[in-house]
């Protein structure tokens, strides 16, 4: 195995799974918002050193997703943020793209931009300790989209930033991100998700990627968050386990689910549900940013007094998610750790 292949491994290893805490600034604003919280660079340091320095969330976290500005950053006692996630044995990763704005001729639907100039701001990142990078394409369902224009041009753009990456000596982390907005029904969610990764793995294949060292960030099969009559736990698993199958090569070492807005508790049942069935082709493990930290954000509220109460929040999170990894987590547990 080389570098990448095992960074990939180390990255689902077992009972582990990443947390995306790579919030670009607009995106952490607005989750600092809802506790009124003021986004800035110091409050965001801190919030990031809170997550950071929670002990024992090696123990189920294999790799964390850093911004731009985080990676630039020091922890509260002086050591750089990436070094510090390093030194507890959990790899540091980078948020590449530079957000999806809107594709030209087809009003509703999205690109991702941020391709000029990459290969240097990747030697850039190896040299800040990246040893994984992400990429986010968002797919929006809607009123006849999205469009085979959308889908492609976004796994192109997907592919060819994973081909630098593996360039750069980084695991590329694909995420095409299919929006659960709307009231559209679970076979709708199957359909266009399958659209979506038939277009990214053919890109990839196209461009020469190498499956063994990249690792998938989907969305999980699910209903629109406004349809009636959503599907459950065991639909959406065995949903999105069907449709992995069929399209996502066995090379590939790990499927690491985003939480799209789920709950806390859906995001880490649904996993739980597909590691039940197992075992799959791949490891299916997490990369989730909102599922892992909106506890902890809550019970932190800002406040250096409450550090702790935010660690426990996002450490029992953590817990629980590692827990589905192998498919042994309970709903029961929530209360009894909490307790
Ligand atoms: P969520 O788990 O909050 O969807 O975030 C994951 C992520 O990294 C989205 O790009």
């Amino acid at each position: 195995m080389n570098d990448l292949e095992q960074t990939a491994h180390e990255l689902v290893a077992p009972g582990k799974g990443i947390l995306a805490a790579d919030e670009s600034s607009g995106t952490i604003k607005k989750r600092f918002d809802s506790i009124g919280v003021e986004s800035t660079e110091d409050t965001r340091r801190a919030y990031r050193d809170l997550l950071f320095t929670t002990g024992g969330a090696a123990d189920y976290i294999s790799g964390v997703i850093l911004y731009d500005e985080t990676i630039h950053q020091e922890a509260l006692d002086g050591t750089p943020f990436p070094k510090m996630l390093e030194q507890q044995g959990i790899v540091p990763g980078i948020k590449v793209d530079l957000g999806a704005k809107e594709l030209a001729n087809t009003p509703g639907e999205k690109v991702t931009e941020g391709l000029d100039g990459l290969r240097e701001r990747f030697a850039d990142y190896v040299e800040l300790g990246a040893r994984f990078a992400k990429w986010r394409a968002v797919i929006t369902i809607g009123d006849g989209i999205p469009s085979e224009y959308c889908l492609w041009t976004n796994a192109h753009a997907l592919a060819r930033y994973a081909a630098l990456s593996q360039e750069a000596g980084l695991v590329p982390i694909v995420e095409p991100e299919v929006l659960m907005d709307g009231d559209h029904s679970i076979e709708t969610s199957f359909d266009v998700t399958s659209r979506t990764l038939h277009a990214v793995f053919t890109e990839l294949r196209d461009q020469r990627v190498h499956f063994e060292q990249m690792l998938l960030k989907p969305n999980m099969v699910l209903s629109g968050y406004d349809a009636s009559g959503r599907a459950g736990i065991q639909e959406v698993a065995e949903l999105t386990v069907r449709c992995f199958r069929r399209h996502v090569p066995a090379a590939v070492p790990g499927i690491v689910f985003l939480s799209g807005g789920q709950t806390d508790e859906d995001a880490t049942a649904h996993l739980n549900a597909m590691n039940a069935m197992g075992p799959h082709p791949w490891e299916l493990s997490f990369s989730y940013g909102r599922a892992l930290q909106a506890p902890a954000l809550k019970a932190w509220a800002g406040d250096a007094s409450n550090v702790a109460a935010g660690q426990a929040a996002y450490l029992h999170r953590a817990k629980m998610n590692g827990l589905a990894r192998s498919g042994s987590y309970s709903p029961d547990l929530e209360t009894q750790v909490a307790a």
